[in-house]
């Protein structure tokens, strides 16, 4: 069953006000829900009321105090004989669900011995029957009534307005939201759960309390979240001038969810993953991501919650736009130009290698969606990343001031609505009525309407006569299901021109009046266009593409001299790195082209990588991404077969020649940044520990090849002595990749110093799933680890680590010629199905390429596919991703 944009109708109701009482227990738990209901005559005056409900037992249903006559169609439930008029009536429904079986993790669950629940999109009608779209937006009252004993917290939306005890060892709380929200952003919490809390005055004088809620024990990882919201809360104000408009805020830690966190109104539930971090239990990866993902959810109250979505077609008008605040935050958050620079290579790193990968398999969809059948799958990252590329190019084309502008009319306009994507465009245009953006946003709005990623070609001709350079753009976008016709996108192209000898030249536009810049942008519109530059005395190195500046596949011919310029003298440092990727790719695909597994890297590309590895004034964070080769996964990207056994030996050949040739200069890096003092998730000590990380690891590599024990010995050592998780999991990192025979006692060493963290053995997991097997392969491997005690398929953390560890992170383990590892991949995704289809659907997706495959791959992967298409009782959300992937 297909859901299609265009057939959107307003809702026959409005909800008002919505009164909740619930009665918590684990095996039964009985809700009552008292609306205030409207007929919203606009759309009609005869029509049914049809509430969405799911997994519900219906006791009771009253209008007006009434018992009143139903039925049940297709799982909703159907009032008739309503008031014509916009009067009004109460409805009061009664039913019951039961929390501890519920392994969807989506409605009301529980979850070692607490109650959580996740309402998006579509989880609030397995609480209560309800118009369980984003667009009926209601003022909630809800009282939480449970054993004091074994729920001594009980929280919801909003300020808590009354609170007792009842009979029997019961208690009660009352809480009450004064913003109207939709369904799909309440929430509630009952548990023994402790909170880290600090009182906070805003920059509007208000004082609000944060809550950081956790289980006992886990207090004294929760600083830094805490920390992370108070940034959060500032960095708003002083950006974008938005104040926290609650007198509390709380965010709540639970290990069982599906995502990573989820915005619902003052009480935000978090995955643990995110939440709680320390120096010896988290890498510097994860104190990263805290700080993001707290600011995300935190950002959501007023991109997402203050106005909201009008259907779920517009997911990208909230996540987009709140990834792209998240984005700016972590920026803003490293400080240096140089640290923002990493933080972006990171981002770019992810939508290239992932986001793009969507785009060009089965799932492609738009940014924003004409259809889907499971709303649940369209938590991509289309919709996230690439939708904050689309906020980032709108920020680019009018400016910071211009952007803020924007966002003050968009709040103008829409606060306390629920709206659409083309809304938001309107408004960030009309405020910067002479930007590019608004003469084009027609045509700009293409890149929420098309799917699949413009490719860019690039080709530059110096006229030595004229002493004029003309770089000619030209842009294609092949179709994607359902969309075999694509128009011209707006691409803005930021560029430089640099000399031979890497200075900056003035950029001055033939027939242009003003002044010479030494960066701008471009903003490539037709098909084909082309921009000549005049004055150049010599030709010029291209730097095009600046930033990223747009999600676009850029071709260019750029010879090593050339390659050389960018990443030793280009001042965008983005495009630095990328010189570098540039050069690995080619020598990789050229590799892979000519059907050499055993290539030698340049000589002139080891010296230019060395420089850069010994260049003083480089931050290392910046220095680890310049000396990492592109992923097997990114070079399949570039491919139209691929053979990931063939692309997994090309790159280890190619990492081992870096350890080699390198080693002279690995060992003096490791020397100078291998002791980062005491330890904090600082931008810059972070980026120490990285590059000596890798310098550890191509030591050890290195190790393997010329029989020296030193550097492993050293590993081992620094596996043992490490003061932070960082250190430690590098050094275990180092020794599993190499394979070293010292790795299995670090893994087992490492295991008993951890097996009482969840997180930490997540990682444990994780790292042997996505290794090349110590001894035997991966998949034997994988397939003891699924029979250890400490697995579970029913938490989604565990299941993530171990499964997808190894099916999307571990290419040349899980594709294996005799097609063993499809097959494993279809064992667990039938599995997962019966327990929690979200998790399962995400694995499902491990296969998207699979049509790109070369023999034997591709049949072995279409017969696990069918396989589990022709499994009998599947999710709608693992059968809408098999379906198109065999589509
Ligand atoms: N809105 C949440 C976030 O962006 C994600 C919730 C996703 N939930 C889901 N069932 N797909 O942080
Ligand atoms: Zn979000």
């Amino acid at each position: 069953h297909t859901i299609h944009r265009e057939d959107y109708l307003a809702p026959a109701f409005w909800i008002d006000t919505v009164e909740l009482t619930f009665d918590l227990d684990p095996a039964k738990t009985r809700v009552l829900n008292k609306m205030r209901v409207r007929r919203n005559t606009a759309v009609g005056t005869d029509l049914p009321l049809r509430l969405d409900g799911e997994d519900l037992n219906l006791a009771r249903v009253l209008v007006n105090g009434q018992g009143a006559t139903f039925k049940m169609d297709n799982g909703q439930l159907v009032l008739s004989n309503l008031p014509v008029d916009e009067s009004g009536f109460d409805l009061e429904i009664f039913t019951t669900c039961q929390p501890e079986k519920n392994t969807s993790l989506s409605g009301l669950y529980t979850s070692q011995g607490a109650f959580f629940t996740q309402c998006e999109a579509e989880g609030f009608r397995r609480i209560t029957y309800f118009l369980d779209r984003p667009d009926v937006m209601s003022i909630y009252s809800v009282t939480l009534r449970a054993d004091q004993a074994l729920y001594p917290v009980l929280l919801s939306n909003g300020n808590l307005v009354e609170e007792g005890a009842l009979e029997d060892g019961r208690h009660y709380a009352k809480w009450h939201d004064p913003f109207k929200k939709p369904s799909y952003l309440f929430a509630l919490v009952a548990g023994k759960l402790v909170a880290r809390e600090q009182r906070i005055i805003a920059r509007n004088g208000k004082e609000h309390l944060l809550q950081v809620y956790v289980r006992p024990g886990d207090l004294e990882k929760t600083e830094h979240a805490m920390q992370s919201l108070i940034a959060s809360i500032a960095w708003d104000e002083a950006r974008f001038g938005l104040h926290l408009d609650l007198d509390r805020f709380m965010i709540v830690a639970t290990s069982d969810f599906n995502m990573g966190a989820m915005e619902n109104k003052g009480l935000n539930i978090f995955n643990t993953k995110y939440v709680l971090a320390s120096q010896t239990t988290a890498t510097d990866v994860d104190f990263a991501n805290v700080e993001s993902v707290v600011g995300h959810e935190y950002f959501h109250n007023w991109t997402g919650n203050r106005i909201t979505c009008r259907d779920w077609f517009q997911l990208s008008l909230k996540e987009g736009l709140t990834v792209f605040r998240d984005q700016e935050f972590s920026m803003d958050m490293a400080g240096s130009d140089s640290a923002r620079a990493v933080k972006r290579i990171e981002d770019v790193r992810l939508l290239r290698t992932n986001q793009f990968a969507e785009d060009a398999g089965p799932m492609a969809h738009p940014v924003r969606p004409d259809s889907y059948q499971e709303i649940n799958n369209f938590y991509t990252l289309t919709i996230y990343e690439k939708g904050a590329e689309v906020v980032r190019m709108m920020h680019t084309l009018v400016g910071e001031a211009g952007f803020r502008k924007g966002i003050t009319l968009y709040f103008e306009r829409f606060d306390g609505q629920a709206v659409t994507c083309d809304d938001f465009a309107q408004a960030i245009a009309d405020a910067n009525p002479d930007s590019a953006l608004h003469k084009l946003l027609p045509q700009f709005k293409l890149w929420y309407s098309q799917a699949g990623t413009p490719h860019v070609q690039a080709t530059g001709l110096y006229d030595e006569m004229a002493q004029t350079y003309t770089l000619r753009l030209t842009q294609s976008l092949r179709p994607t299901p359902g969309q075999p016709d694509k128009q011209a996108a707006v691409i803005p192209v930021k560029l430089g021109l640099l000399t031979r000898s890497g200075q900056a030249l003035p950029l001055q536009l033939q027939g242009e009046a003003t002044e010479a810049q030494f960066e701008r942008t471009l903003v490539l519109s037709e098909a084909q266009q082309t921009f000549t530059f005049v004055n150049l005395a010599q030709a010029p190195v291209p730097s095009l593409l600046r930033g990223f500046s747009a999600p676009v596949v850029l071709h260019q011919q750029l010879d090593e001299e050339e390659l050389e310029v960018l990443l030793e003298h280009d001042s965008d440092p983005f495009n630095r790195w990328e010189a570098s990727q540039r050069w690995a790719q080619q020598i990789m695909l050229n590799a892979l082209r000519d059907g050499n597994d055993a290539p030698m890297l340049p000589e002139r590309y080891l010296a230019a990588l060395r420089k850069v590895l010994n260049d003083p004034l480089l931050d290392a964070a910046f220095k680890d991404l310049v000396l990492t080769l592109p992923t097997e996964g990114y070079i399949a990207e570039q491919l139209d077969v691929v053979n990931p056994q063939r692309i997994h030996a090309v790159r280890q050949t190619l990492l081992s020649q870096l350890a080699s040739a390198l080693k002279a200069d690995w060992q003096r890096v490791w020397e100078l940044h291998n002791d980062t003092g005491a330890y904090t998730p600082d931008a810059i000590s972070t980026g120490r520990r990285a590059l000596a990380g890798k310098a550890l690891a191509m030591l050890t590599l290195d190790a393997m090849h010329s029989g020296d024990s030193v550097w492993p010995g050293k590993a081992l050592q620094r596996f043992k002595d490490a003061s932070n998780m960082t250190d430690r999991f590098n050094a275990l990192a180092a020794l599993v990749s190499a394979r070293h025979p010292l790795a299995g006692n670090a893994l087992a060493l490492f295991y008993q110093l951890f097996k009482d963290n969840a997180l930490v053995l997540d990682k444990w997991f994780q790292l042997q799933a996505s290794a090349p097997g110590l001894q035997g392969d991966a998949l034997t491997k994988v397939q003891q680890l699924m029979q250890h005690p400490d697995f579970t398929l029913k938490n989604p953390n565990r299941a993530r680590s171990l499964i997808f560890g190894f099916t999307n992170a571990n290419p040349a383990g899980f594709h294996r010629a005799d097609g063993a590892g499809y097959q494993f991949w279809a064992d667990q995704v039938i599995a997962l199905d019966a327990i929690n289809a979200q998790t399962a659907a995400r694995l499902a997706r491990a296969m998207d390429a699979w049509r790109k495959l070369d023999a034997p791959f591709q049949a072995q992967a279409q017969t696990a596919l069918q396989r589990v298409a022709a499994h009998g009782k599947l999710s709608k959300d693992v059968r809408e991703i098999i379906e198109k992937s065999l589509a």
